[in-house]
């Protein structure tokens, strides 16, 4: 399965913050926001993935990203000419999908908490996967409508009046229909192709799948000031408390095996001292001495 993160978009919302740079190049507490995403997709075990963004701001990315072989990834970028909407994903992936199925991520949403990614896209055989996690603020997203058997029977984009209090989060997996179906979307009243309508073709041919996130995950998405700082302020509480990192690429590349532990030294090397660099000395640290323990034939802590 391929990648792709969605990192354009005007962020008005975020202004005068947005003005010069992307929002999703913005600090959420201790990395710019992208990392989260992009830790996401690689905590799926998705290795090739594609950037979307402005032609402004992809520079930007590039700068931050590479092509991703650092982390044993292979990052391309796609620019998107102006923001017509999430399902242009698709459009402007096609050649980058190729004959693959795809993930889609919005790159302001932070997921926290056990999803079992890998397992997800290891069980994915087809049709639409998407997610539904409740709120206390269904009017600003797209929501799940459900039947009388608890069976989604509708999806209403930002409704006055929710049915229900169930959101669909930024992330959604889709076979290789998604690019033609995309294609065939026609623009909404305010001028976007929406995943939404995506969604719905999926739910009309019985072929889309909601899986409802429980109380374990976190879904942040940092769209406004509020959100942003509220955003930092979790990361902030759970780093802090529990001596782990949220969504660093170079650790999760090591954990997940896509580098060595070589590999991840040599990164480190290059990192000028700060908490992050720091952190990933103890991640270094915790991996030789698992491996010294392993070869002297002692049982290693799983951490
Ligand atoms: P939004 O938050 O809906 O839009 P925005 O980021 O432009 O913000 P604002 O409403 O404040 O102007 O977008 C969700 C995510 O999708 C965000 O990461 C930007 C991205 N996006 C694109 O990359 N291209 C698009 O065409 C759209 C609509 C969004």
């Amino acid at each position: 399965m391929k990648g792709i993160i969605l990192a354009g978009g005007h962020g008005t919302r975020l202004y005068p913050l947005t003005a010069n740079t992307s929002k999703q190049l913005l600090p959420v507490y201790d990395k710019p926001m992208i990392y989260y995403p992009l830790s996401t997709l690689m905590l799926s075990g998705i290795r090739e993935i594609a950037l979307i963004s402005t032609p402004r701001d992809l520079p930007d990315f590039q700068k931050l990203l590479g092509d991703g072989s650092q982390w044993g990834l292979k990052i391309e970028f796609i620019v998107q000419d102006y923001p017509k909407g999430l399902a242009d994903a698709f459009i402007l992936g096609e050649n980058f999908i190729g004959k693959s199925k795809v993930c889609l991520i919005l790159g302001d949403n932070i997921f926290y908490g056990n999803l079992r990614l890998t397992d997800v896209v290891n069980n994915f055989d087809g049709g639409a996967l998407i997610f539904g996690y409740a709120v206390k603020d269904p009017e600003r997203y797209g929501i799940l409508e459900f039947n009388d058997q608890g069976k989604v029977k509708n999806i209403i984009e930002k409704p006055k009046n929710p049915k229900s209090r169930y959101a669909i989060p930024g992330l959604y997996y889709y076979d290789n229909r998604v690019i033609r179906l995309a294609k065939e979307l026609k623009p909404s009243s305010r001028g976007e192709i929406e995943i939404t309508d995506l969604n719905l073709k999926y739910l009309e041919s019985k072929n889309l799948e909601v899986k409802i996130l429980g109380r374990g995950v976190a879904w942040l998405d940092t769209g406004t000031s509020d959100s942003l700082e509220e955003a930092s302020s979790f990361i902030k509480s759970v780093e802090k408390r529990q001596s782990f990192k949220i969504g660093c690429p170079e650790e999760i590349a090591l954990r997940m095996k896509f580098i060595d532990i070589d590999m991840f030294d040599l990164l480190l090397k290059e990192m000028p001292s700060s908490d992050y660099s720091n952190y990933l000395k103890l991640v270094s640290e915790e991996i030789h001495f698992n491996k010294g323990n392993r070869e002297r034939g002692i049982v290693n802590l799983q951490i």
